[in-house]
């Protein structure tokens, strides 16, 4: 086990809920694998994959990744073995299947007497990634029967919601996540958003993990995971891949929807009905020319170079590009970078940018002037603008009021060679008064699942309303005040989780 606790009741009734096929059939099978010839690369490392918790299939396939990983593997019957590696199996239990394969008594042979490790999966698959034999630290060793190591920080404890966790951009179960992100996807192109959230928040409460799941029996400390997620994280966990997930990733439909929905300006609904309609590539697309709106046309055009990533450093050309020109139009004018890129992510879709004054009111005589010079200056090459609606129409959904812009800048590439080098760049500018600044800041910070727990939390365990304009407490009849992100999350009651951790 790779850190869990050993499993309490709750842990158990989860395991129940596993269909235990796989792992009969695992059991069943027994051969004693034919002892390595080759030394391996790390002298002094022998290991031995105990099949007990692992089973056969899965203890094979690990076996050949160690091995191409240069590590040198014997079978139990070796006195070599300094390494032993076993899953959901006491220290007790892994000598003793031990020592039955060797044909001895348990009692020959004990952890401490021989300098034998006997170790958790977590180790071997750490160590693969590293590329190297880890150091063992004692989370990676197996528990002794009937002992609960302590560990920290708890995985029982992962509250939640996703806005009381930090989650860092870097993970440990990206091979999980992808699974159920995928899954998340599809549900969502199919139109079920509950089924697709089922899936997202199983995703995001992995990625808050502090270390890679090593077996189901951790999940049980997970919020929000279900039977059908447990189906595909008992899959790859064994298989390294879900069967179930590479028929979604290798359907005609999940791959034509996953190409249109990128298309600026298309949405889930459009592109269904494209592919109900027998569309299935940009070309076909283009055929049908006047049935696009200028928006799209627009993305169609430009498509090649909006489906390439924007690095940091071309977004932070925009933002100071884009804030030169506030400031000339309003000296104070403030523009911030937000979305991923705040997170900390290296890349991104677009470039988000949140625009102010410190002076409430200044900031509504900005975009107008701001967009109409950028344009003088052959500068955009798309450009919609949405006047602020805040207060004059009931908000119908989670999205925001502002007076904004969604834009395709052309983004001259100086580095490029070629001096006339330029790429095309989504970025999406939105306008907030001072007032309202910290939580369009927070808003437009993301990730949209952190928003959407926030938002949750907010009205479920505290009775407010969250937007990205202000917090209101329908009680008071009032918005409540913040200007800065931090006071927003203590009159939330919630612990300050800072734009790095909240890619949830
Ligand atoms: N957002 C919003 N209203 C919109 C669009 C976006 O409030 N109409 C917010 C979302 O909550 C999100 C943030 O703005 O958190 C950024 O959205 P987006 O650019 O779509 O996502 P990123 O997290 O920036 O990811 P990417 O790197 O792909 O751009
Ligand atoms: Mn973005
Ligand atoms: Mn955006």
């Amino acid at each position: 086990m790779s850190g869990g606790p050993r499993p309490g009741p709750r842990a158990a009734a989860a395991m129940a809920l596993v269909p235990v096929k796989r792992r009969r059939t695992a059991a069943a099978a027994g051969p004693v694998l034919p002892e390595a010839a080759e030394p391996g690369r790390f002298p002094g490392v022998v290991l031995c994959l105990v099949e007990r918790g692992l089973g056969a299939r899965r203890r094979a396939l690990l076996a050949g990744r160690a091995r191409a990983a240069g590590f040198c593997l014997h079978g139990p019957g070796s006195a070599a073995v300094t390494h032993a590696v076993a899953e959901q199996c006491s220290a007790d239990e892994a000598l003793a299947w031990l020592a039955r394969r060797r044909g001895s008594t348990p009692g020959d042979r004990t952890e401490t007497s021989t300098g034998l490790a006997l170790l958790d999966l977590s180790w071997l698959l750490e160590s693969l990634d590293a590329g190297r034999p880890l150091d063992i630290e004692p989370r990676h060793r197996l528990p002794v029967s009937g002992v609960t190591p302590s560990k920290e920080p708890d995985p029982a404890v992962l509250p939640a919601y996703g806005c009381q966790r930090r989650t860092p951009l870097a993970h440990h179960n990206a091979m999980l996540t992808e699974a159920l992100e995928t899954l998340a996807r599809d549900a969502a192109f199919s139109g079920d958003e509950t089924r697709s959230l089922a899936f997202t928040r199983a995703a995001s409460a992995l990625k808050a993990l502090p270390r890679r799941l090593g077996s189901l029996r951790d999940l049980a400390a997970l919020p929000g995971v279900g039977k059908h997620c447990r189906r595909v994280i008992q899959e790859v966990l064994e298989d390294g891949s879900s069967a179930e997930v590479e028929a979604v990733r290798r359907s005609e439909r999940y791959r034509t929807m996953q190409l249109f929905t990128g298309i600026f300006g298309v949405g889930t609904r459009t592109a269904a009905s494209w592919y109900q309609e027998g569309l299935r590539t940009l070309a076909d697309l283009r055929a049908t020319g006047p049935r696009l709106s200028r928006q799209q046309q627009a993305g169609l055009q430009y498509w090649e170079d909006l489906a390439t990533p924007v690095t940091l450093a071309e977004a932070e050309a925009i933002r100071e590009l884009v804030q030169a020109e506030a400031q000339r139009i309003l000296p104070d004018a403030t523009v911030t970078l937000v979305g991923g890129f705040r997170r900390g992510k290296p890349m991104g879709h677009d470039v988000d940018l949140l625009l102010s004054h410190p002076e409430e009111g200044r900031e509504q005589a900005l975009l107008g002037p701001l967009v109409a010079s950028l344009e003088q200056q052959g500068l955009l090459l798309y450009q919609q603008r949405q006047p602020n609606t805040f207060g004059q129409e009931p908000s119908s959904s989670s999205m925001d009021q502002f007076e904004r812009c969604f834009a395709i800048a052309r983004l001259a590439l100086p580095g490029a060679g070629d001096p006339g080098a330029w790429r095309a760049t989504r970025v999406d500018l939105v306008v907030a008064p001072r007032s309202q600044f910290a939580f369009a800041l927070l808003g437009w910070t993301g990730s949209r699942h952190f928003e959407r727990e926030l938002r949750r939390f907010a009205g479920r365990q505290r009775g407010l309303a969250l937007s990205s304009h202000g917090l209101y407490d329908p009680q008071r009849e009032m918005f409540l005040p913040a200007t800065t992100e931090e006071e927003i999350f203590q009159l939330l009651g919630l612990d300050y989780v800072a734009p790095t951790e909240r890619n949830a």
